[in-house]
């Protein structure tokens, strides 16, 4: 079995979209359901509709991808009328993603979460690399504390949270004693790697156009990167706090290694925009595949469980 749960919310299949890919229309969203992922997670929403980055913004790579969309996207009303409609049905989870430019932005879209009809599972999108002049939230730990605290009074509703990719113990560590005061379900780790540079060196120049042509990282270049931050935040965080893991996912080895490292579910990004939707049933298959080879019955059997020499 491939079951997951995140609290009380369970999934049938651990595999997820990762927010971004394949997420920003009702279509798209509902094509998602249709397949054998165990549910969907929207585009993030910010309160208006927004056009995003000018084009080229995104490219594809032999190694991952990079992007700088600068958060296209129909705005919260739009992704909570289709979260309100579509949660729980045939079984599937819906995760509302939101990611407003400031403090007040993000109050402002959970308050309208909060007073819907939507009980599914919310994720605050504190790792946006690509709107010029807004910095990642998630980078000053003072900022997440202040935004959970004006949260928190309000939210009662299960909240996670979608974070940037850490490269220091120092980091590991000051995330998780904020993150450790606040009743998070679970947090989401990585969010693609900031303002990488991409050349073209036939052309001489750079490959996206917004922002001289940094943008975020995703696919191989990202995975070690994504297992050391599912690892060591598993390693710090309270267990009440569950971990989803995103970053360089392609195959079901991919998946295995997420869930040695502790997450308790996986969303795939880069390589479910080159595949679409046949992506989960292909991942699904190689995931079990190697689960009875090693005669593993549950992900239970082996979350978290690698081990150092
Ligand atoms: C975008 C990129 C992100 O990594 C993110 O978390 C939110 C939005 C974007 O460029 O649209």
């Amino acid at each position: 079995s491939l079951a997951s749960h995140i609290g009380d919310y369970k999934f049938d299949n651990l595999l997820l979209n990762a927010a971004g890919v394949r997420c920003s229309t009702t279509d798209e969203l509902e094509k998602t359901l249709d397949s054998m992922a165990g549910g969907c997670v929207t585009k993030s929403a910010t309160p208006e509709e927004r056009a995003g980055n000018e084009s080229p913004r995104m490219k594809a790579l032999p190694l991952g991808s990079i992007n700088s969309m600068g958060l296209p996207n129909h705005g919260i009303d739009y992704y909570l009328k289709f979260a309100e409609e579509n949660q729980g049905q045939n079984g599937k989870q819906v995760i509302l993603s939101v990611a407003g430019l400031s403090i007040d932005q993000n109050i402002e879209m959970l308050k309208k979460v909060q007073e819907s009809a939507f009980d599914g599972l919310t994720e605050l999108n504190l790792s946006c690399p690509n709107v010029a002049g807004k910095s990642q939230v998630g980078y000053d730990f003072d900022a997440v504390r202040d935004v959970l605290t004006a949260t928190f009074k309000f939210f009662k509703k299960p909240l996670g949270l979608k974070l940037p990719p850490y490269f220091d113990f120092n980091q590991f560590n000051g995330i998780s004693e904020v993150l450790n005061d606040f009743p998070v379900t679970y947090i989401n780790v990585i969010n693609s790697i900031g303002n990488g540079l991409v050349v073209d060196p036939e052309t001489e120049s750079v490959v996206i156009k917004p922002k001289g042509g940094f943008g975020g990282l995703g696919g191989d270049y990202v995975k070690p990167t994504a297992l050391a931050n599912v690892r060591a935040l598993r390693q710090r965080l309270d267990p009440r706090i569950s971990i989803i893991g995103t970053g360089g996912i392609k195959s079901g080895m991919d998946v295995f290694e997420h869930v040695l490292c502790g997450a308790d579910l996986v969303q795939i990004g880069t390589a479910f925009g080159y595949e679409g939707t046949p992506i989960f049933e292909r991942i699904s298959k190689e995931l079990e595949e190697i689960m009875d080879k090693k005669g593993y019955q549950t992900l239970d059997d082996f979350r978290g469980k690698l081990k150092t020499i």
